[in-house]
């Protein structure tokens, strides 16, 4: 059944000339079936380059909207329109305008988990892979950094050069991995390293070994000499990195660290957008031009 499927969705991605971009979090045969999978800012560099005529995002909206930001002139799909971030809804544009007027020297940072109006409003996007050198980039002292607390709490860790003005913004996701949950796992394997997302809660990422984006995990993983590892982020992330590590063990740290909107998107909704040409992500011009800039300034941050 899904072999069929499958077949279906390569065809008809080569008869649209689509290309398939899944985030690491996606379930096990979506990405499997990708053409890409990757952390945002591989995603985002991504949507940037590619030749293709269609992008297919699976992943969530504001990732969609990121595509369809940076490549106006393709068409970008989002299989599953109601697969959105709580993160991003946390912080709206008028709210974000209000912090500004109070500080009015401040640049905005704004992590790429933000609707694309609240991108239009800010200075500059950052991803969890690039957050720090996008943080050192700047030239002024104080920033404001929006929407997630822990990530921003992790980078002004490592600038206290720097004043920041976060915004309380989460992850639920995440936030629902406890101290408690990785300590259980830890004593059950003491021999684990426990690595974890900075958008983890500040108590939580002080137990880990290691914090890094989804695609650092996979890169740390890799070069690690050691055999087991404690996994604290989406259990998406899981499947690559089982299948790149076959002489190594990944236990999940925690059973809560599931996203329901991540796991919405099934093969049955790829095929059924390929199908459609539809559901179509768009971004009014005005918004589009303006969000741009702030990605662009990103994407313009050296790597390394
Ligand atoms: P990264 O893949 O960029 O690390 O992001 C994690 C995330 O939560 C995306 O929603
Ligand atoms: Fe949003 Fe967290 Fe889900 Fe990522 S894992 S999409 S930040 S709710």
């Amino acid at each position: 059944m899904n072999d069929s499927i499958k077949q279906q969705i390569r065809d008809l991605l080569k008869k649209h000339n689509a290309v398939l971009l899944a985030h690491n979090y996606m379930r096990d045969e979506v990405q499997e079936i990708a053409d890409i999978t990757g952390d945002s800012l591989a995603l985002s560099m991504e949507a940037a380059k590619t030749r293709a005529d269609v992008i297919v995002f699976c992943g969530v909206q504001f990732m969609a909207e990121s595509a369809a930001i940076l490549s106006p002139d393709k068409k970008v799909l989002l299989p599953r329109p109601d697969a959105g971030c709580p993160m991003a809804d946390m912080v709206t544009a008028e709210e974000l305008e209000a912090l500004k007027a109070a500080h009015p020297a401040a640049p905005v940072v704004t992590y790429v988990n933000s609707s694309a109006e609240v991108k239009a409003h800010s200075d500059i996007c950052c991803t969890s892979a690039n957050a720090l050198k996008v943080v050192r980039s700047l030239r002024e002292e104080e920033l404001i950094f929006v929407p997630d607390r822990n990530l921003g709490r992790w980078v002004a860790k490592f600038v206290p050069e720097k004043r920041f003005i976060f915004w309380e913004g989460f992850c639920p996701t995440h936030e629902r991995m406890t101290v408690e949950a990785v300590l259980k796992k830890k004593a059950e394997h003491p021999d684990a390293l426990f690595v974890c997302h900075p958008e983890s809660a500040p108590e939580v990422s002080a137990l880990a070994d290691h914090v890094c984006s989804t695609s650092g995990m996979y890169d740390w993983c890799r070069q690690s000499p050691a055999k087991k590892f404690i996994i604290g982020t989406e259990a998406g992330i899981l499947y690559k990195l089982r299948l790149e590590n076959p002489g190594k063990e990944f236990i999940l740290a925690s059973p809560a660290l599931f996203c329901p909107n991540m796991k919405l998107t099934s093969l049955e909704d790829v095929l059924h957008s390929l199908q459609t040409m539809s559901p179509v992500v768009t971004v009014s011009e005005e918004v589009r031009v303006k969000a741009r800039a702030a990605l662009d300034q990103m994407l313009a941050v050296p790597r390394d």
